[in-house]
């Protein structure tokens, strides 16, 4: 009869296992979708900073955006994302960006002095 005992401990510690997982999974099912929210001008202006500079100001790795207008960065993202205009990569990060989110960031690096 001793012999049953781990046996049976561990039969019982993985039904409380899966009782305990069992608990988790509808905390996960309860989290709320992924809502899809334009970013501000800001926020993307930063994820452009890598290649194009901080501000914009290009040290070199891309083409500098500090200066240009509002109108021109507007377009040449449009251009990038429809394909009008040739790029090794601008075309790809373009597509990612809503329209709202592209006028934003145009909006965001003309306001720089
Ligand atoms: C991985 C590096 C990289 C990142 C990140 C990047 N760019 Fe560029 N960008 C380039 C390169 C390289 C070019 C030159 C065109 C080409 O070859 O794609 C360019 C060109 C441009 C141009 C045209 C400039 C001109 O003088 O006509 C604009 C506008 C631009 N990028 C905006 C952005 C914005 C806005 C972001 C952030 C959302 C961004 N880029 C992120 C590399 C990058």
């Amino acid at each position: 009869m001793k012999k049953a005992l781990p046996a049976l401990a561990i039969a019982m510690a993985s039904l409380l296992g899966s009782a305990a997982y069992a608990a988790d999974a509808p905390a996960a099912a309860d989290a709320p979708p992924h809502q899809s929210v334009d970013a501000g001008g800001d926020a993307i202006a930063r994820t452009c900073f890598g290649c194009h500079g901080v501000d914009g100001v290009s040290r070199g790795a891309a083409p500098p955006l500090k200066g240009l207008p509002a109108s021109y960065l507007e377009q040449a993202m449009t251009n990038f994302k429809s394909g009008a205009r040739p790029a090794t990569i601008m075309d790809r990060i373009a597509k990612g960006y809503s329209e709202g989110e592209i006028k934003a960031m145009a909006d965001y690096f003309a306001s720089l002095k």
